[in-house]
């Protein structure tokens, strides 16, 4: 019996071959890209007439003078006025990978040759099914979450945990959550993010209550948000519909907690049947294994986990007991063909290619990274790099005294030195680096020596 004709295209030895030809090619071009290089005086109208533009027609003028070309090579990207940065923010964590990465270039084309764009959750083909099948896979191994459903962004996937946990806890409508939380921008993650300059103008709900982060300096910071959590709780009895937390706080600071600070709170969550949320959509594949849940050991008390960014689309998992009524969550989008593959593609390299674990390289990179931050900050650097931390690829240290001002500024530099990183956190803010898993030691010891030039440039 003859295969059927998707089946064909996918092992034509034609379209094999064109793709490996194909991204041979992007490699073959790519390879000139090898390190840090400043702007080209011939490209600098055309790439100010591509930052015009972009301010022209959103309204909002760019962060960053960056207009990528289209080509890269793992930690480094060209972009229009001709220089070649090194890219530590990566789209706000979107490119774990890096740059024109061979794999995720094969995977882009054969998701780029499927009959359809967008996938829904009406008519999926397998790359639908097939995601869903690994996270749960991947997922259920330290934990007893049990379904995935896809979305398209990180905001997306979070609202449909919010849907699930309220349809469960019915009638309750408050949420628990960490002050300084970022949970997106759709009216209901505005009001989880605690950060009242992203919903100016905005009604408020008073929907969120707001327990304290850890407070490394203070030893009774544990006990002082388990009491804060026990208050919430006593004073709305049947009115709390789950408890909210990042595994690390991202956007807030990039201040991370231990498993000691998280145990008791989640007890307490679980013992008195308040469901528990991971917003993992920064943390998925970066803090040394695939869900910070299993880094910090806690998966048995997760009843929902939120993911997005290096997945390349959104998705929400969660337990038998939050398989939420039909009707409640759907949408006509589920992502991009090409999303699914290259997301696929990514999290079979961090699995297979001695990325994760105790003795993986997402760990040596934390290691070599933070180290060579706080060696600056005893030197050369004294008084001007402080804090220096994070968790895996999510590496952050306070410049200067952390006014927005001085970080402002310092990002700015760095970037004309080359380097791109990006601001966290209100007081103080931080700068933070979002690493790509592919970037090599001489890498890490480049951009070590860019930011020391850049903080003894001053501000
Ligand atoms: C923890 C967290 N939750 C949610 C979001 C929102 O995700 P998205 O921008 O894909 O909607 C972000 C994005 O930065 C995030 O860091």
């Amino acid at each position: 019996m003859s295969s059927l004709l998707g089946h064909k295209i996918e092992q034509s030895e034609k379209v094999q071959k064109h793709i490996k030809e194909l991204v041979q090619e992007v490699q073959n071009i790519c390879s000139g890209i090898q390190t840090i290089q400043p702007s080209r005086e011939d490209r600098a109208g055309a790439s100010q007439k591509w930052i015009e533009k972009a301010g022209a027609f959103r309204g909002r003028p760019l962060y960053y003078p960056y207009v990528g070309t289209g080509a890269g090579r793992g930690v480094y990207v060209e972009i229009e006025d001709g220089s070649i940065k090194m890219d530590l923010i990566n789209g706000i964590g979107i490119h774990l990978f890096g740059h024109s990465h061979p794999k995720v270039i094969e995977a882009a084309l054969h998701g780029a040759l499927c009959d359809v764009v967008n996938q829904g959750n009406l008519e999926p083909n397998k790359e639908y099914i097939q995601y869903t099948e690994k996270l749960v896979h991947l997922a259920s191994k330290h934990s007893r979450l049990k379904y995935a459903w896809l979305a398209t962004c990180g905001t997306m996937a979070n609202e449909n945990a919010i849907k699930m946990a309220r349809q469960k806890k019915s009638p309750a409508r408050k949420i628990i959550a960490f002050k300084d939380a970022f949970a997106g921008r759709s009216t209901m993650m505005a009001e989880v993010t605690d950060n009242p300059a992203y919903r100016q103008g905005l009604p408020e709900y008073h929907e969120v209550l707001r327990v304290p982060w850890y407070d490394k300096k203070d030893p009774q910071s544990g006990e002082k948000t388990l009491k804060a959590l026990k208050e919430h709780v006593a004073k709305n009895p049947n009115d709390i519909c789950c408890f909210g937390f990042e595994p690390m706080l991202g956007e807030g600071g990039y201040m991370p907690a231990n498993r000691e600070f998280f145990l008791p709170l989640l007890k307490f969550c679980q013992e008195n049947k308040i469901p528990v949320w991971a917003d993992e959509v920064q943390t998925f594949t970066r803090t040394g294994e695939l869900f910070a849940f299993e880094t910090l050991g806690l998966g048995q008390f997760i009843d929902i986990v939120t993911i997005a960014k290096t997945a390349q689309l959104g998705a929400t998992l969660y337990t038998e007991e939050y398989n939420p009524k039909p009707g409640l969550i759907a949408g006509t989008f589920s992502g991009t063909t090409v999303a699914m593959r290259t997301g696929m593609a990514m999290i079979d390299m961090l699995t297979n290619e001695g990325y994760l674990g105790p003795q993986g390289r997402i760990v040596e990179i934390h290691k070599r990274f933070v180290e060579g931050l706080g060696k600056l900050g005893e030197t050369s650097c004294k008084g001007k790099i402080s804090d220096a931390g994070g968790m895996g690829l999510m590496i952050a240290f306070t410049p200067f005294d952390g006014t927005k001002e001085q970080v402002g500024t310092f990002l700015k530099k760095l970037f004309d030195n080359g380097v791109m990183a990006f601001p966290c956190g209100k007081s103080p803010q931080r700068a933070r680096f979002l690493v790509p898993a592919i970037i090599q030691n001489e890498d890490i010891d480049l951009a070590l020596q860019v930011i020391e030039k850049t903080i003894l440039e001053g501000v």
